[in-house]
């Protein structure tokens, strides 16, 4: 199949990201024909006041992807191929704006980001930059969150639109695929998300993930040492089963329901298992440098762009030459 999916380059990479996006992407490069992008000009709609450096975002985003091992895509900056551009232009002109206007994920963001204005053309219409983003590609499935769901639908229906309008069946309508991960809490039993401070993120290093655990509350009922604990009322026992070995999680449930072990051994066991995944991201993360990450975009952009300009001569000549 072919596969398309980006992110928004807003800031450094968590273990919520990893978990329910990144571990997912590394087992679909190996057996589809991977597109993985920048959505840097996405991010520039909620983000445009922010004084963001995009370019080092984007670049420093790609060396994570690469650090967590997806070396068999397709990688890219969506800004980089102006494809993405046209087809959102000419999307617009047959996107009624009722289908954006009714957009689930548009209302919930319109009433959660109170601190920015994102009452503009460029935040309403980022579903149909989206649509473009996939259909560009011919992508049968695009992995995304629960989140995503609606932006989905309005690419499938902007792609019949099309079909119906100009009579030429040019593009696939995509499927969406659910990451089969569940989301990963934040330290504090909220949403992971960098505005909670709650995060551990790819780059903290081992200290700093461990003064996050041991800072971590845990089943608040158990304050004693020989209190018997309840792993499922507890976030580092969220952790472990993301993290450890089963037969690690099977002596932690009973551990803790027993007051066999205490709460700080069981962080540090859930320490260590994280350690395993970071501390390799870590360690090639350090090796890669910015040349190699330019050179993995020069080729992501060629293929990306071979395909795209493709895409949209068959696109203008459907539109203009009846
Ligand atoms: N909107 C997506 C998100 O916030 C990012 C994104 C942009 C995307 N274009 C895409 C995802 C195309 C999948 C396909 O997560
Ligand atoms: Fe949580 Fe582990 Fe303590 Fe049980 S022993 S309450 S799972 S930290």
């Amino acid at each position: 199949m072919r596969i398309v999916s980006g992110m928004r380059p807003t800031g450094k990479l968590h273990l919520g990201h990893y978990l329910g996006v990144l571990k997912n992407w590394v087992e679909l490069q190996q057996q589809h024909d991977t597109f993985f992008f920048v959505a840097n000009w996405h991010a520039l709609s909620t983000s445009y006041e922010d004084k963001l450096n995009l370019e080092e975002l984007s670049k420093e985003l790609v060396k994570e992807w690469l650090a967590v091992g997806i070396t068999n895509a397709t990688i890219f900056i969506q800004s980089r191929i102006k494809e993405h551009a046209e087809l959102y232009l000419l999307f617009n002109m047959i996107t009624p704006l009722g289908w954006l206007e009714r957009n689930p994920t548009y209302k919930d963001q319109l009433a959660q980001l109170k601190n920015k204005d994102i009452h503009t053309a460029g935040f309403l219409t980022y579903p149909v930059l989206q649509a473009s983003d996939i259909v560009l590609y011919d992508a049968e499935a695009v992995p995304i969150g629960e989140d995503q769901k609606p932006h989905l639908e309005i690419t499938r229906e902007i792609v019949r639109r099309f079909h119906h309008l100009f009579e030429k069946e040019l593009f696939i309508e995509p499927k969406e695929l659910l990451s089969p991960t569940p989301r990963l809490l934040g330290l504090d039993g909220r949403k992971m998300s960098k505005s909670y401070n709650n995060a551990i993120y790819l780059s903290d290093t081992p200290k700093e993930v461990w003064e996050k655990l041991r800072g971590a509350k845990t089943d608040p009922q158990r304050l004693r040492r020989k209190d018997p604990g309840n792993p499922e009322v507890c976030l580092i026992f969220d952790y472990h089963k993301a993290f450890s070995d089963p037969q690690v999680v099977k002596e932690v449930e009973e551990g803790c329901k027993t007051a066999k072990i205490g709460c700080v051994d069981c962080k540090k066991w859930c320490f260590e298992s994280i350690e395993k995944v970071l501390n390799p991201i870590r360690e090639r993360k350090e090796k890669i440098t910015l040349t190699q990450v330019e050179e993995v975009l020069k080729k992501g952009e060629e293929r990306a762009k071979e395909i795209a300009s493709k895409k949209m001569e068959e696109v203008n000549r459907a539109i203009f030459e009846k």
